[in-house]
């Protein structure tokens, strides 16, 4: 493996961490005030590339690797952690299982348009009853005649309330447990379909995180993506490609609370003299650095793996998911501690990247489900 990107890589790296630095970071404190969808930025975001950077061109996509993605993310979420999974879940939840299970039609349909931001994707497994365990869920597609008829609702969908597609999860065939669940495509003007709750998050605040209602949602059958019965196949391969990004989006938060951390300490002047020259100071920046760098080599093998071809990196993906989603909350936590009371106040980022960081640990499956599925790839 090579440890250094390749050209295209760091030119991407480049053109994101300008975009992220000079548009998206004076606008992070306003949208995790206001928790409004950030339309303006995502449409930009859309026109550099990053709304489909693994799609190939011909269906509006940037044609980049995994790799590129993940660096992507990484950048925009160490100013941005919102725009960070929002970017995150139109790539790789909504966009790459369309490319991956779709047929030639939808990929030729729906694709364009999310690549391009005309509408925005989301990913509808968990429900209310159905969490860590997406096989018990409730709601039930039946096919009658050309459509398939949804009932069910989903719960903590980030992007629901502004997205215009949708992958959705329904049991087909209640009997046959996770091998009777199937994956639709859901546009957002189906008849039946309604948004609910909208949540108040703690963090991440601007993501559209909402409530979905299918009430005999009417779902033409060719919108079925892969084969009846597919479905939860579809939803595990799809979450090991979309939790490399979830490493990415907590190495990003990981790495901005690291900086915000260090240039305070160099700043801060206590018993006279800076407080970067305290032990304490140096343990925890340390700690963090360190932390952070272990998180991006995992974030970016999982990467590798997938870009080789790669059939299962499944452990791969859930230990950088897992690991980058502690390095997050300990880079921040030290952050804020290191700020002291001002790091308690909203004047200062780290106290945004703090609560950002907590979900991490608990969406795209805990912390304690990926330490299931890395022990089970062990046990095997
Ligand atoms: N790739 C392909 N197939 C897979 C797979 C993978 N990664 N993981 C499991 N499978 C297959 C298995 O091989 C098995 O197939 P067979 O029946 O043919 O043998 C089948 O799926 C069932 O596997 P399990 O028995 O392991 O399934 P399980 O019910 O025990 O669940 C689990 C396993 C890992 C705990 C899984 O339920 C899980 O990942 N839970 C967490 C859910 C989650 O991550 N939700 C995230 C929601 S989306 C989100 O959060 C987005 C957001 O907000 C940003």
């Amino acid at each position: 493996m090579d440890f250094e990107l390749n050209e295209e890589q760091r030119m991407l790296q480049d053109t994101v961490r300008k975009f992220a630095n000079d548009v998206l970071k004076p606008k992070a404190p306003e949208i995790d005030k206001s928790a409004e969808f950030p339309h303006d930025t995502i449409k930009k975001l859309a026109e550099l590339g990053l709304m489909g950077v693994v799609v190939p061109e011909e269906y509006g996509g940037a044609g980049f690797d995994f790799l590129s993605l993940a660096v992507a993310i990484e950048e925009i979420s160490k100013v941005c952690a919102t725009t960070g999974v929002i970017v995150a879940v139109n790539n790789s939840l909504a966009a790459y299982p369309i490319l991956t299970f779709g047929n030639e039609e939808q990929k030729k349909r729906y694709l364009p348009l999310l690549t391009s931001a005309e509408k925005i994707g989301a990913f509808a497994l968990t429900e209310p009853n159905a969490g860590s365990d997406p096989a018990s869920m409730e709601a039930t597609a039946r096919l009658e005649g050309d459509h398939y008829i949804i009932n069910g609702s989903k719960r903590f969908i980030t992007n629901a309330g502004e997205a215009g597609i949708f992958i959705v999860f329904a049991v087909t065939d209640k009997e046959k447990r996770h091998k009777g669940i199937s994956a639709f495509i859901v546009e957002r003007d189906f008849p039946g379909f309604s948004l609910g709750k909208h949540e108040d998050l703690m963090g991440i605040r601007a993501t559209a995180n909402c409530e979905l209602n299918f009430d005999d949602c009417k779902v033409p059958k060719e919108n079925l993506l892969g084969e009846e019965g597919q479905g939860f196949k579809i939803a595990m391969h799809t979450l090991d490609v979309s939790r490399i990004d979830i490493g990415a989006q907590a190495v990003g938060v990981a790495q901005g609370a690291l900086d915000e951390a260090i240039r305070y300490a160099k700043e801060r002047t206590q018993f006279g003299k800076k407080i970067c020259e305290f032990e304490f100071i140096q343990g925890m920046l340390a700690e963090a650095a360190t932390m952070t760098d272990a998180a991006r080599l995992l974030v970016y093998r999982a990467a590798y793996l997938k870009d080789k071809g790669v059939e299962r990196f499944t452990r791969e993906a859930a230990m950088a998911k897992y690991f980058a989603s502690e390095a997050a909350i300990y880079a921040s936590r030290i952050a804020v501690q290191i700020h002291g009371g001002y790091g308690y106040t909203k004047d200062y980022a780290v106290e945004r990247l703090y609560r950002d960081a907590k979900i991490m640990e608990i969406y795209e499956g805990t912390s304690e489900i990926q330490k299931i599925v890395i022990s089970r790839q062990l046990l095997r």
